[in-house]
């Protein structure tokens, strides 16, 4: 822990009292942005810092190797001094170590154990993959071995949806209801004998999974410890992504300290400037830059490179911002949003709604920016009643 400038760092109790002291640092965006080498260029720079670093990917489609041009499997692979990396199989993970639950359920619903190969069929189900990466997260978590561990996510939203689903199952135990519907791939498989629903709740709930879930999220919502990374492109789509990503992570308390842009060409002003609009879009986040390069990043060298140039002299462990950019208050029939906006104190501003979104233009000294926030579904059929700018916040109130 000596090179952490983690004056930040909490130590928090996890699995009956095991002290852990690391950074969670998980990347997210769109399909194709750069979450992947984006990943491999901070781990590089975290391992050449000294930290005892891991790379983690839940991508089914092994993109760790293709990037570092090292053969990384589903078994911890030292890459370089102080850096390891892992590609998360979900099919080894279940045959390794969850089989006798699979048993367990399979004779309990049919009347006899598993047939071969079946570990496969799981994991295939929807939403699998995700839940025994998590399970595997929370493992290497808790083995406490590593200063920093990186997590390359899959780009759709469904992945981020299942990184809060620790938290989802924390409030639907407490409820003791209804876990099924959250293992929708187990569910859908004993669909026919949807009667012993029940059962299959009764039999998730003895096994440790619940509580190992629960663990993780109490790891991945400590500002302290987790920070989520949206990495975007200088296009409208991947931006209004990030943003979606960003509203999510807020709602459910996750910290997100950073955005990268990536792909950058600065020799275009078009897309210079476009870059610059873009980070007044996640004002007051901090964001970095990378420029598009010519050719595909590959390897060590190339991705290190990738890394000087997002984070310069900056550690990537640092914390680079806390604190929430929305605060959002649902009530019954109505939502109070507020949200920091560049400018706020002298600027015109022009709010409209349109479905989920609110588009706000801010005029400021003859430059106009176009602010996009994404909204929770709720708030689709609402429409603005009210808005006013208090000290540097817009503060919106919709009604049904
Ligand atoms: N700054 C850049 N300049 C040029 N090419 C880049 C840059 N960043 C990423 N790439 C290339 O873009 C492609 C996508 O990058 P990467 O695989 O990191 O994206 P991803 O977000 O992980 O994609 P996926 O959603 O498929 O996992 C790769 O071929 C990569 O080499
Ligand atoms: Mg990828």
């Amino acid at each position: 822990m000596l090179f952490l400038p983690l004056n930040k760092l909490k130590q928090i109790n996890i699995d009956n009292c095991k002290l852990i002291g690391l950074r969670l640092i998980i990347y997210t965006g769109k399909g194709g942005t750069g979450k992947t080498v984006t990943s491999c260029a901070t781990a590089i720079n975290l391992a050449e810092r000294k930290y005892k670093t891991l790379l983690m990917s839940a991508d089914p489609a092994h993109t760790l190797s293709d990037a570092l041009c090292v053969d990384i499997g589903y078994e911890i692979k030292k890459v370089l001094s102080n850096l390891e990396a892992i590609e998360i199989d979900p099919i080894i993970e279940i045959s390794e170590k969850y089989l006798d639950i699979v048993s367990t359920m399979s004779t309990s619903f049919f009347g006899k154990g598993i047939e071969s190969n079946l570990e496969y069929e799981i994991a295939m189900l929807p939403g699998m993959t995700q839940l025994f990466s998590l399970l595997k997260i929370e493992e290497v978590i808790k083995e406490d071995s590593y200063d920093v561990v990186i997590l390359d996510m899959a780009a759709s939203g469904e992945a981020l949806r299942f990184l809060y689903l620790p938290k989802i199952i924390g409030s639907m135990r407490r409820h003791a209801t209804g876990l099924s519907n959250l293992f929708a791939g187990f569910a859908k498989m004993f669909q026919p004998f949807s009667p012993y629903s029940t059962n299959l709740d009764s039999i998730i709930a003895q096994t440790d999974i619940l509580k190992r879930l629960e663990n993780l999220f109490s790891v991945i919502s400590n500002q302290g410890i987790t920070s989520l990374r949206l990495v975007t492109n200088p296009d409208n789509f991947s931006v209004k992504n990030a943003k979606r990503s960003l509203m999510s992570a807020n709602i459910f308390g996750i910290n997100v300290d950073l955005v990268v842009i990536n792909k950058v060409d600065f020799d275009q002003e078009a897309k210079r400037i476009t870059s610059e609009k873009i980070k007044l879009n996640f004002f007051p986040l901090p964001c970095k830059e990378a420029k598009y390069q010519k050719e595909e990043l590959q390897g060590i060298e190339m991705l290190r490179e990738h890394g000087l140039e997002i984070f310069g002299n900056d550690d990537p462990s640092t914390i680079f911002f806390e604190g929430k950019v929305y605060s959002i208050e649902e009530k019954e029939d109505s939502i109070i949003i507020k949200f920091k906006i560049p400018f706020a104190s002298n600027a015109q501003l022009d709010i409209k709604k349109k479905y989920d979104e609110l588009i706000i233009s801010i005029e400021h000294d003859l430059r106009y920016i176009t602010n996009i926030v994404t909204l929770p579904l709720a708030a689709l059929n609402m429409r603005i009643i009210s808005s006013k700018v208090i000290d540097d916040e817009l503060e919106i109130i919709l009604k049904r």
